[in-house]
């Protein structure tokens, strides 16, 4: 088939989370099997490889005729194009910046734009006009694009073998606002209700995810446990009307990841400052290895025998970083080191910061966000906690199983799907989980991790081996949005 991914980040280019993974790494896995794909996102600084196409088109947004260019790159099978607009400058930092009204404009260029990338650029040598074409629209910022191909194509007879799916991975964020940015949207008066809620909680507003939930053919999410929550008054947030009732065009495929970026034998992060690739065959000298050079490289003290307990993550109450928080205490009065990267709210980032300050031999902070720090965390680290209130798919304890590293994890959406439990009496499980989001709960989960990792080395050898051995690439995920696409174009 020919399928275009259309979404506001792509990495390497823009990331701010898992959503700009995916994007990285899903078409390929795509175009691997075979089909023609096209991956489209805004430019948003000036990236090195993607060439202008010379193709100029102009679209109107709140009354302003907009000019876009077409920048493309083709790269690993996959031609990645980079809609370039005076709107999208200087945002490489921060591509969310501005007020809602701000984003929402820019979402509109954008997926107006987007939606017509297949009759201006050629993807393989070719347009793709309205043959056996899919897009992949990601979350509420490119939910305009199902409701733009609804309204002013298929609806009018255009594009009619043109299918849609839209892909959730975080239901929290909606692109809501005031019922008069309808206006924005620019279609006539009888859309108005695509982009209401069902029993909107204070009033009536307008919600840009709901709209596209309603207009695509299917609708995917991230793992199979948050496809249920989805539907549950607590995990659809507002929006679990909606998705019931298009409960048929629902799926849950979990992410896979992408295993040249994120793996321990090719990791570029690997190849400095003492840290080392390794494998499940070199695990038992490259992974003490990296953890020595990771406690050097925070000023750590160097010590093989102490347990070092990793967090990734956005500093966000999603996140969970809280509980961590309420489980400091605790913490400090084990042997162990804690090592917590990410950014997010002010308040929780000084957080971070005071504890490194109060345990200065014991926590580091890394408040920020660097990539090769990830990287070197994920490798040098024991265990990886990942507390999430809720979590879409999750890919950080993906990684983490990858690199040997033992995920302690809320189960909750795809954590509770890729984590299965450890069980010490069949040798079965990959990590520790637990039941409700309590810091207590957390301290129970993570005491008995601790316990296992020194009393039972060869339980946690295999909790290891078996981490490292699982297929978590994205062959098997494409698989299956590759039958999403079939049943969306054949519509069964
Ligand atoms: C969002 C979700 C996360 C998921 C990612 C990629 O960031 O919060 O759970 O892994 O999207 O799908």
């Amino acid at each position: 088939m020919n399928v275009i991914v259309v979404a506001a980040e792509c990495a390497p280019w823009s990331k701010t989370g898992g959503l700009g993974d995916v994007v990285g790494s899903l078409p390929k896995a795509l175009a691997k099997r075979g089909h023609r794909v096209m991956v489209v996102v805004p430019r948003y600084g000036n990236y090195i490889e993607p060439q202008d196409t010379g193709v100029r088109k102009t679209y109107r947004v709140d009354g302003h005729d907009m000019e876009v260019r077409y920048f493309q790159a083709y790269i690993d099978g996959v031609d990645f194009v980079f809609i370039e607009s005076p709107m999208f400058h200087n945002l490489e930092h921060n591509i969310y910046a501005g007020s809602r009204l701000d984003i929402l404009k820019r979402m509109i260029l954008f997926c107006k734009a987007a939606v017509e990338v297949p009759w201006h650029i050629p993807c393989g040598g070719v347009c793709y006009g309205d043959g056996n074409l899919a897009f992949i629209a990601n979350d509420w910022h490119t939910s305009l694009l199902p409701v733009y191909l609804k309204a002013y194509y298929r609806d009018q007879g255009l594009m009619k073998y043109t299918r849609s799916v839209l892909v959730i991975h975080n239901i929290a964020h909606q692109g809501r606002g005031p019922v008069d940015d309808f206006f924005y949207v620019d279609l006539a008066e009888h859309y108005t209700d695509l982009f209401k809620l069902y029993d909107p909680i204070g009033g009536d507003h307008f919600n840009i995810f709901a709209a596209g939930l309603k207009s695509a053919d299917r609708v995917v999410t991230v793992s199979h446990g948050y496809s249920w929550e989805l539907k549950t008054s607590e995990g659809g947030w507002g929006l679990h009307g909606i998705i019931n009732d298009n409960g048929w065009k629902l799926r849950g495929i979990v992410n896979g990841i992408d295993n040249k970026d994120w793996n321990p034998k090719f990791d570029v992060h690997l190849k400095s400052d003492g840290y080392t690739n390794y494998s499940l065959e070199t695990l038992h000298t490259g992974k003490p290895q990296c953890k020595a050079a990771l406690q050097k490289e925070l000023g750590l003290p160097v010590r093989e025998d102490i347990p070092v307990i990793g967090f990734i993550g956005r500093l966000d109450p999603q996140k969970g970083v809280d509980l961590i928080a309420e489980a400091v205490p605790w913490m400090m009065g084990q042997d162990v080191q804690l090592i917590m990267l990410g950014s997010g709210r002010p308040d929780l980032e000084q957080m971070l910061r005071n504890f490194e300050n109060q345990h200065n031999d014991k926590i580091r902070s890394w408040v920020g966000f660097s990539v090769k720090t990830a990287h070197r965390i994920t490798a040098g680290a024991d265990i990886l906690l990942m507390p999430s209130r809720f979590e879409p798919c999750g890919l950080n304890q993906l990684y983490a199983m990858a690199y040997g590293t033992v995920p302690v994890v809320h189960a909750v959406g795809g954590l509770r799907d890729t984590v299965k439990p450890f069980d010490p009496f069949n040798e079965t499980g990959l990590g520790w989980t637990f039941e409700s989001a309590e810091s207590g709960k957390l301290i129970h989960a993570l005491g008995n991790c601790l316990l296992t990792y020194r009393e039972y080395k060869e339980s946690w050898e295999g909790l290891q081996w078996r981490g490292m051995t699982q297929d978590l690439s994205w062959d098997n995920a494409a698989q299956q949005y590759e039958e999403v696409l079939l049943a969306a174009k054949y519509q069964w």
